[in-house]
């Protein structure tokens, strides 16, 4: 028997394994072009009113742990940020301040999955929803976003495949809104349906909106937070992508409604905060920072956005113009997710694809199947425009090598 538990090496990482490769090729001096991380901060900066803020935070010697929940004055700050922006009435008590969603992820899945529990995933997902299912020994249950209907949600599998779990019923479905890896928000209708769908099986629902402010120009976003009022569910959100502070470790972890299974949740989630004892102090004045000074915010987010917009529509472009490439136009966020023909190509799988293209062209991209649907790559559309179009050209030098 190993030392360490065999539940670790279900912490597949997709990312980290092409990073292995990148590094080794780095090591022999060549420069490798990433499109592989989906963190802002490394391409943008963190406005500088945030960084002021926390700078303030330690002159003031705000060093010392936090509430457990976090900070009052972040949790009120996120709780007025959901009335401004969705006309909600949160109040700062549903609100729990987490180490990013990340880890926010991790207690749920601590509080609710044991041996055997399954929970709803719909692929595309981001890529560790899937580790902390399988580490606590439960069974993911796979629906779809459709990729011939914009990635909306296919909510008839998702039913479908609720009733086939039989007494197994699945301990919450999880959705993405916007995505990640699509760069695609899911449509009025299908959020609805899926509320519908949690409320009539009686199953706690649990929205992930972190990117829920990077929407490109004229779409149409809805929270979640004002579709589901009055069904048991979780909103989860956080500094990382809106505010580019993925450094920071901010997450707000945000449980409304007040039936057993919410509360217990909240009561739950909170227990694993306090083990932990707190999030990073200063990061949380900072943060609230970010979210209160709506001017600043307001100023640095259209500036980030316009930049990332152009971006992914050249990246978008670019894709539609390749023989071996079909994507869906990304509407928010910071993603391409294209389709590779495999059919045309001398390669098999989008893992040797993402392989061979690190090895031969020193392009870094994920592997579609690392994100719960094969055959398709993720590229990050956070790099320069001149970058974009090299690496595009990259792809299109190395498919034409591969072709059957
Ligand atoms: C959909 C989604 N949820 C959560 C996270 C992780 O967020 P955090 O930095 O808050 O842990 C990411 C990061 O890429 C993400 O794409």
């Amino acid at each position: 028997m190993s030392f360490v538990l065999d539940k670790i090496s279900m912490v597949e990482n997709p990312i980290a394994e092409t990073s292995q490769i990148a590094e080794q090729l780095e090591k022999k001096g060549n420069q490798i072009l990433r499109f592989s991380i989906g963190d802002p901060a490394a391409y943008f900066k963190t406005p500088e009113y945030i960084l002021s803020a926390y700078k303030l935070a330690l002159e003031n010697h705000k060093t010392a742990y936090s509430d457990w929940k976090g900070n009052e004055g972040l949790r009120s700050a996120v709780a007025s940020r959901y009335k401004d922006l969705y006309n909600v009435e949160y109040t700062s008590d549903i609100v729990q301040i987490t180490q990013g969603v990340s880890e926010a992820l991790q207690f749920i899945n601590m509080s609710l999955i044991e041996k055997n529990t399954t929970a709803v995933i719909i692929a595309p997902f981001f890529t560790q929803y899937l580790p902390y299912i399988l580490m606590e020994g439960g069974k993911p249950i796979l629906t779809f976003h459709d990729f011939s209907n914009n990635w909306n949600i296919d909510t008839e599998s998702l039913k479908e495949k609720i009733k086939n779990a039989g007494k197994n019923k699945p301990k919450y479905i999880l959705v993405t809104n916007p995505n990640n890896p699509t760069g695609t928000v899911p449509s009025e209708k299908s959020l609805k349906e899926v509320v519908e769908i949690a409320k009539d099986n009686d199953i706690f629902l649990i929205s992930d909106e972190i990117y829920d402010e990077i929407l490109y120009k004229g779409i149409k976003f809805t929270s979640v937070s004002s579709l589901a009022k009055g069904v048991p569910h979780m909103i989860l959100n956080g500094a990382s992508k809106n505010l580019i502070a993925t450094g920071f470790r901010i997450g707000f972890c945000i449980t409304p409604e007040n039936d057993k299974k919410s509360i217990s949740l909240r009561n739950s989630i909170s227990i694993l905060s306090n083990s932990r004892l707190s999030a990073n102090t200063p990061s949380q004045y900072a943060v609230a920072e970010g979210i209160s000074n709506k001017e600043e915010h307001k100023k640095a987010l259209k500036d980030f956005i316009d930049k990332v917009e152009k971006r992914s529509s050249l990246s978008y472009k670019l894709s539609q113009e390749s023989e071996f490439l079909k994507a869906v136009k990304p509407t928010s966020a910071f993603y391409l997710f294209p389709q590779i023909d495999l059919n045309i190509l001398k390669i098999n799988t989008d893992k040797d694809f993402v392989e061979l293209l690190l090895k031969e062209e020193y392009l870094q991209v994920i592997r579609g199947s690392g994100f719960g649907m094969p055959g398709f790559i993720r590229m990050v559309t956070l790099p320069s425009e001149e970058k974009i179009t090299e690496a595009f050209s990259r792809i299109e030098r190395f498919c034409k090598r591969h072709k059957k």
